[in-house]
């Protein structure tokens, strides 16, 4: 005989019921995760066990009429992950990514979890992912700010006024208890003064916009890159205050002298072991060019920085084995260039949220598998 399998569908609608805009419970369980990944309960996908994911990007040119083409932010990805601990569970982000998308009243990328039990390997949900991602993405700034920020941090700047960078405002502003004014900074003014004036109302702040990557990023005491790769984002040192702290959630660069005389720190190095060597199998021309943290890569590359391999993880500096914040004047860099232990993680939360709640839709696999 053989065993009934059903699974929960969780709609956008159902996720928010059970919590997902929580970001201070979010950025809470993110620091458990953490805490998994720095003794290495954990594992991601490839050889290695350490790949942020599988992407799927399209040729430049092709001969069948209907075949999307390569285009700026234009990506499929499945992003697999086992998150150990009480989580234990296996699962998987799965996305599709369109910079056009907007234009249809659709978001840039539309996101769905799916969660298995790691041991029989049956669905348990299948879940909107869109605000899931947001908001995992949004509280790893969180985490970083709780344990690399200068305690009286009061200006965050944002590098971006999407979706993702306002989701990393909310993570930073719940956890910078001392912040006083956010400042937007986008390409589309409009854009920039829509997030200012929503996040400044939202926390009781000053809010301001502006087109200047530079004003904004003088003014930050936390500056949070998040924008798309519509136009590259070129940092000065010199445009950075003593005691900052600067995270990129997305792609930009800042002058060498910056990584020269600051502390990095990765969300996992060996995640950013796999992506180095991933760089090293391109041919020269192609390498360190496109990603979160390559032009430091290239630097380790060059015999400019210490290896990957002695990097700062997060995790480590939670529990004590490595040093983060060791005065207010050092200047601090946060690479989080997202994982999917916290779609698995962050979502496996929200599941059983769910289900206590009797939230979402039974949906059956087979009352017995045809083929077992
Ligand atoms: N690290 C992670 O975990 C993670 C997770 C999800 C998304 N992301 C990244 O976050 C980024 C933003 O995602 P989104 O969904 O909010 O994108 P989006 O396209 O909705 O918005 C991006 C914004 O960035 C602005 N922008 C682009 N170039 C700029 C520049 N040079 N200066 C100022 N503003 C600029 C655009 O005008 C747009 O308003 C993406 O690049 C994505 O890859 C990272």
């Amino acid at each position: 005989m053989g065993k009934k399998t059903e699974f929960l569908y969780l709609s956008e609608e159902d996720i928010i019921k059970a919590g997902a805009l929580d970001y201070a419970r979010c950025i809470d369980v993110e620091e458990e995760i953490f805490r998994l990944l720095s003794v290495g309960d954990y594992v991601m996908g490839g050889d290695k066990h350490n790949s942020h994911g599988i992407m799927m990007k399209f040729p430049k040119e092709s001969p069948f009429p209907n075949m999307p083409l390569d285009a700026p932010d234009r990506r499929f990805m499945a992003m697999p992950a086992y998150v150990g601990g009480r989580f234990n569970v296996a699962g998987q982000k799965w996305y599709g990514s369109n910079i056009i998308n907007p234009q249809r009243g659709l978001p840039r990328s539309i996101l769905m979890v799916m969660l298995n039990d790691a041991d029989t390997c049956e669905p348990l949900a299948l879940m909107s992912g869109n605000v899931i991602s947001s908001v995992r993405t949004g509280c790893v700034p969180g985490v970083g700010v709780r344990h690399l920020a200068r305690k009286d941090a009061q200006v965050c700047s944002c590098i971006g006024a999407g979706p993702v960078s306002a989701a990393c405002f909310e993570g930073i502003a719940t956890e910078a208890k001392k912040l006083k004014e956010i400042v937007v900074c986008d390409l589309v003014i409009e854009k920039a003064e829509k997030m200012a004036k929503e996040m400044s109302e939202k926390y009781n702040i000053k809010g301001r916009a502006t087109t200047s990557l530079e004003e904004a990023v003088r003014a930050g005491d936390i500056v949070s890159v998040a924008a798309s790769s519509v136009k590259p984002i070129e940092l000065k040192n010199e445009w950075l205050k003593k005691g900052s702290l600067l995270i990129f959630t997305g792609r930009g660069k800042v002058d060498e002298e910056y990584f020269l005389t600051s502390k990095v720190i990765w969300d996992n190095t060996k995640m950013h072991e796999v992506y180095y060597d991933e760089h090293m199998m391109l041919p020269e021309n192609e390498r360190f060019i496109n990603g979160i943290g390559v032009q430091i890569y290239r630097m380790m590359f060059e015999g400019k920085l210490p290896p990957i391999t002695e990097g700062i993880s997060l995790g480590d500096v939670i529990c004590g084995s490595a040093k983060g914040r060791e005065n207010d004047d050092e200047k601090i860099c946060f690479i989080a260039s997202g994982m999917p232990v916290w779609d698995v993680g962050w979502g496996y939360e929200l599941y059983e949220n769910a289900k206590k709640a009797g939230l979402g839709q039974t949906l059956k696999l087979w009352d017995e598998p045809y083929l077992a």
